[in-house]
């Protein structure tokens, strides 16, 4: 079956590209259609864009047909939309890469097609937005084009979860559109594949995946907070209770919560349920406190600055790392961004350097940002920051050390002399 069909993938991101590729290998004729110019162009010289070590020996297996025209996907019986759902500067969730995504596909697709979103969306986005886009153009759900939604789980740099071997959970609005979605999936990903009972469990599963992740994080930077009052090391508290082997996972403080889901998608709850006048209270704080933790790191760095008498104005300070997580290059809702800009306001004289990101590096190395700085923060655990020995921030004549990662050797730091402050540690 799977090798007469074609399938088309519109968005070719983080999740977009992996699962082009990945298509590819397993036999589907593969079509790819992405607004972004520059990363078509880096499809068709084989690049691996998302630098994903895993996807190395598959991208020369693979082909992924780009497509500028759309007319030219036209032919494909499995369509994925696998485009951003990201929040505007209110956190209002925004919703018009969907609409349009589906606007290209009903546009395009002949009768019978299966369209499936990948992109994470809040319950009922696919029955009151994607839906009616392809009864406008005057298809029938469930008889001449088949939606499904099968929310992507992907987490970019994991050495061991990717789009191969990640289980997944399937809904859709009828039994034949669920029926070629399971199948559809049982043939490329070697994973418990979930049939959900409803195209809006599936949708709420991913968005409570998340959710679960931000309060939970919320939670620790909370105790962070309050255990540093109480000069009660949390790092270590939390190191403890995982000995527990029931009932208990651990989730980590930090300088802040990054990344296009975790900070984003729970917005997307919250503003469904304010429709029907409920107020998701909880996830609310949790986004509150997670978003307050980049001025909670100045914050530490204006105490810290204040113990070897500087001030923030003039100061010249590091900041190692921009990127939202370890050993990425992604940006997006980057905490170090916050962080940046609320340096930038109090006029500290700053020195950037991320391995990653290259466009908001002010410095060529991290060797660079210690000889020019006299204090620091490391807003990403990359492996070349946890690999700076202590040594070195002391011959660099760094006076403190904010670790916004808990990522290095408090003791030896202290021994040194150097002010060290992690989140909560
Ligand atoms: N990045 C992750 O780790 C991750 C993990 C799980 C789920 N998701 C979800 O998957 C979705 C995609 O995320 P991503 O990280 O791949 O985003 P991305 O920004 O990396 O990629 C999305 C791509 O879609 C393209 N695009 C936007 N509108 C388009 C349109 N109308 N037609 C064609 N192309 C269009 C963009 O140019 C971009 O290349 C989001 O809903 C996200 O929440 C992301």
């Amino acid at each position: 079956m799977k090798n007469n069909q074609k399938v088309c993938i519109i968005g070719l991101g983080y999740v977009g590209f992996p699962l082009a590729v990945l298509c590819s290998t397993k036999g589907y004729e593969v079509f790819g259609f992405d607004k972004d110019e520059e990363k078509l162009r880096r499809i068709e010289k084989r690049e691996n864009i998302v630098e994903e070590k895993y996807l190395e020996e598959m991208i020369p297996k693979a082909k992924i047909n780009v497509i500028r025209d759309e007319s030219k996907m036209n032919d494909c019986d499995i369509f994925i939309i696998a485009v951003p759902t990201p929040v505007d500067e209110k956190y209002y969730p925004d919703l018009s890469f969907v609409v349009s995504a589906s606007e290209t596909v009903a546009k395009n697709m002949k009768p019978g097609a299966l369209v499936i979103v990948e992109s994470t969306i809040n319950p009922g986005v696919c029955d009151e937005i994607v839906k009616p886009v392809f009864e406008k153009a005057g298809f029938t759900v469930g008889k001449d084009v088949f939606i499904a939604h099968c929310p992507e789980r992907i987490n970019p740099g994991d050495p061991k979860w990717n789009v191969t071997n990640i289980p997944r959970v399937v809904g859709s609005f009828d039994e034949k559109g669920l029926a070629r979605a399971l199948e559809f999936y049982k043939s490329i990903i070697s994973a418990e594949i979930m049939p959900m009972k409803s195209i809006f469990e599936a949708e709420a599963t991913k968005i409570m995946e998340n959710s679960f992740r931000d309060i939970n994080i919320a939670f620790v930077n909370e105790l962070a907070k309050s255990f540093d009052l109480m000069g009660i090391n949390v790092v270590n508290v939390i190191r403890g209770a995982v000995t527990k082997p029931f009932a208990f996972m651990p989730h980590w403080p930090s300088c802040g919560v990054g990344g296009h889901c975790i900070p984003v998608d729970p917005y997307y709850l919250i503003e469904k349920a304010k429709e029907l006048d409920f107020d998701h209270k909880f996830l609310r704080v949790a986004r509150e406190i997670n978003n307050g933790m980049p001025l909670y790191t100045v914050e530490l760095l204006q105490d810290a600055l204040n113990k070897v008498e500087r001030s923030f104005k003039g100061t010249n300070i590091g900041i190692l790392g921009v990127s939202y997580k370890a050993n990425v290059g992604d940006l997006r809702e980057s905490p170090a961004l916050k962080i940046i800009e609320l340096l930038e306001q109090r006029e500290a004289v700053l020195h950037v350097f991320d391995p990653h990101v290259s466009e908001k590096s002010t410095a060529a190395s991290s060797d660079e940002v210690l000889e020019k700085s006299e204090a620091i923060i490391v807003a990403t655990n990359h492996k070349e920051f946890i690999e700076i020995p202590a040594e070195k921030f002391r011959d660099k004549g760094i006076k403190v050390i904010i670790d916004g990662m808990n990522c290095l050797d408090k003791e030896r730091i202290q021994k040194l002399g150097i002010v060290y402050k992690g989140i909560g540690r």
